[in-house]
């Protein structure tokens, strides 16, 4: 990477241009090249997609590239048909039998393990036999509660190869929150784990998941990976091990995938939205496949030698599209990890990337902050000559960051992709083409092919450059989720109905005069802590299920290491006592709700919320008031605007 101030209004932004060595290799190799293929791909969607459909291997051509009868419902490939484990593994096979598919490390040192691709499709297709054997079929729902181990991407693939849909949950939700999703999914299936490795401790998944099974009838059969060797109860008539399994008779190292047709459903992820339950976001096997596919193979610029390292858990999107689906499906070398970045020591990442010489890292910029804060000696006292490229993912990442990261990881010559999507999009939406496209830190740069990005205005007019609006998206792409599972109203409510059939993001944002995108973050009600993408309702719903409690509101308040951190205001029913104990008390509450990261950083007791005269709590006040500024905004329309001043006096603020 070179430097270069550039002229006038740009000059206080300095501009950092792909070096000519990454360049001359790159798939995309200049800017030129990129908007060239970019307005190609605006100008003849269908012609675009149907090209690049070919990085998959069909079973059956598909008949449409997109249909739209029905708005904003859309439909890609249609006719086409293929399977998601087969694209993943069996054809590689060929080429690739030997190459190392998935390198994983677990937290002690000396726990690794390889799965060549070879051994990948082996282990796919026994767990398959065994989820045939427990009456899995096609269209059935299987949900994945595991810790990083390699079987949470083989049970995956495992449930693809037979049609199954996937439901993984993080494997830090807690019982409750477990509950709710596997509920809502009806999954007959659960795949857990005894525990696994954090910090040192073990972390008790099969209790929670006993705890959360005492609500869920649907399921009648758990498989158990034995992970942590921590003594767990296994229900008898329910519970099974896994490794047990996998040695029975009549489970072949071999199965047949299934033809599944484009247009069928691969998983359902939950994420958090402005209200009520989690969102079954439901994600299709062609349209969904091709877009993770091909978004991995341009924007990390992936090449055959690579080996790819991605922090995410695989509980979260970043970890389905790119630990799992999208390098995999480009027959890459993968490494994911166990436990937690700064543990035993913050050189736990540097010592990943020497130990399997990393070429391609990505991850989220709180762990950049966290680990920048611990100083450079971590990352010098590793070989990191291995890098080639860097990826941020998940909030956006602030330029001393970004620098940081830039000189001190990729040592001045790894270009960082700043890549923005969501759950919802599948893949990423915007991104820079990393030999193509030059950088400037703190922003996402320019949408990827096939993405119309459009910055609005409340009337639903285009902003200007450098005017900040909502980002929405024009036009549907492969990867958008199809729907909400068994919520198609909700669907069409929460993305759609704003701006007339244009997908809402959720998120501000600001065109520049280069035509560059820089995210500002939700302007909806979700918070994103340490980049985990955290409802408001949720922790509110959370806070008032606790005796004594009347009402809740959370807000987001700007936080130097997680980005944004949890406030609540708490008001209590008549005659409680609002001190610290209880505080402790409410804060273990939604832990136990839903799970650590979902914790307040800070709890207010208060006498009453601001309200307007129609009853709605007036968040924007409250995020004010929680972040100590001084200025509140306009309070005309509030009921008894004299609740401000005994909030701003009882406010607590949050430290880094
Ligand atoms: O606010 C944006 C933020 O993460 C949200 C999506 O969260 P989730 O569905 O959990 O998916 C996270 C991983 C894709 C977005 O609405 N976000 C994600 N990437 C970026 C980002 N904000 C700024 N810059 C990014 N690169």
């Amino acid at each position: 990477m070179t430097d270069s101030a550039s002229s006038g209004r740009k000059s206080a932004k300095k501009v950092y241009y792909p070096s000519n060595h990454f360049s001359q290799r790159a798939c995309i190799k200049s800017f030129s090249e990129y908007q060239k293929l970019y307005s190609s791909s605006i100008r003849n969607p269908e012609k675009f997609w149907k090209a690049q459909a070919s990085i998959l291997n069909w079973f059956k051509p598909f008949t449409a590239v997109f249909q739209q009868k029905k708005k904003p419902f859309c439909k890609w490939f249609a006719g086409g048909k293929l399977n998601a484990s087969y694209n993943c593994i069996d054809r590689h096979i060929a080429l690739r039998g030997d190459k190392k598919a998935i390198i994983w490390q677990g937290e002690p040192e000396e726990d690794v393990k390889v799965l060549t691709y070879t051994e990948l499709l082996q282990e796919v297709c026994k767990f398959a036999h065994v989820l045939r054997k427990f009456g899995v079929r096609k269209g059935d729902r299987v949900c994945i509660y595991l810790p990083m181990i390699p079987e949470i991407a083989i049970s995956m693939l495992a449930c693809a190869r037979i049609g199954a849909i996937h439901a993984v949950v993080f494997g830090g939700f807690s019982a409750q929150a477990l509950a709710k999703r596997i509920n809502d999914s009806g999954a007959k299936l659960l795949v857990t784990a005894d525990g696994s490795f954090r910090r040192g401790k073990i972390v008790e998944l099969k209790e929670a998941a006993d705890e959360a099974l005492l609500q869920c009838k649907h399921v009648k059969r758990v498989v158990v990976v034995k992970r942590a060797g921590n003594k767990i109860r296994m229900k008898r008539g329910r519970d099974v091990w896994w490794h047990q399994e996998m040695e029975k008779k009549g489970v072949g190292n071999f199965i047949e995938p299934i033809l599944m047709d484009a247009e069928d459903t691969l998983f359902l992820l939950y994420t958090s939205g402005t209200t009520g339950m989690p969102k079954g976001m439901e994600h299709t096997t062609g349209g969904y496949l091709v877009y993770a596919a091909l978004t991995m193979k341009y924007i990390f610029d992936l090449r055959e030698e690579d080996v790819y390292f991605c922090t995410a858990d695989i509980g979260w999107i970043t970890g389905h599209s790119y630990i799992v689906y999208g390098p995999l499906c480009n027959g890459a070398t993968v490494v994911m990890y166990e436990g937690a970045p700064d543990a035993p020591d913050p050189g736990r990442f540097w010592k990943i990337v020497e130990k399997f010489k990393v070429s391609i890292f990505y991850t989220a910029p709180t762990v950049i902050r966290a680990l920048a804060k611990e100083g450079e000696q971590w990352p010098r006292g590793h070989e990191l000559s291995s890098l080639r490229l860097l990826g941020t993912v998940g909030e956006p990442i602030n330029p001393e960051s970004w620098r940081w990261y830039f000189n001190n990881i990729g040592k001045g010559k790894c270009p960082i992709v700043d890549t923005w999507w969501q759950t919802e999009t599948g893949g990423i939406l915007i991104s820079p083409l990393p030999g193509a496209v030059p950088l400037k830190p703190g922003s996402a740069t320019v949408p990827f092919f096939g993405i119309e990005p459009e910055i609005l205005r409340e009337d639903g007019k285009k902003a200007k450059a450098g005017e900040g609006g909502y980002l929405a998206i024009k036009k549907p792409w492969p990867g958008i989720a199809r729907t909400i599972w068994k919520n198609p109203k909700r669907y069409v409510e929460t993305y759609f109905s704003k701006f007339n059939g244009k997908y809402l993001t959720g998120d501000g944002a600001m065109v520049d005069e280069d035509g560059y995108y820089w995210i500002t973050g939700r302007i909806d009600d979700v918070i994103k802590v340490s980049g985990h993408r955290i409802g408001t309702a949720e922790v509110e719903s959370a806070l008032v299920s606790y005796p004594g409690v009347a009402e809740a509101a959370v807000v987001p308040v700007p936080h130097p290491i997680k980005g944004e951190a949890i406030y609540a205001f708490v008001v209590l029913k008549k005659g409680k006592i609002g001190d610290d104990e209880l505080k402790l008390k409410l804060i273990e509450h939604v832990k136990k709700e839903i799970g650590a990261i979902a914790k307040p950083e800070a709890i207010q007791f208060a006498e009453g919320l601001p309200k307007t005269r129609s009853g709605k709590i007036m968040r924007r006040v409250l995020k004010a008031i929680a972040s100590g500024s001084a200025e509140v905004g306009d309070v005309s329309t509030m009921a008894d605007a004299g609740v401000v001043e005994e909030l701003k006096n009882g406010a607590s603020f949050v430290q880094g």
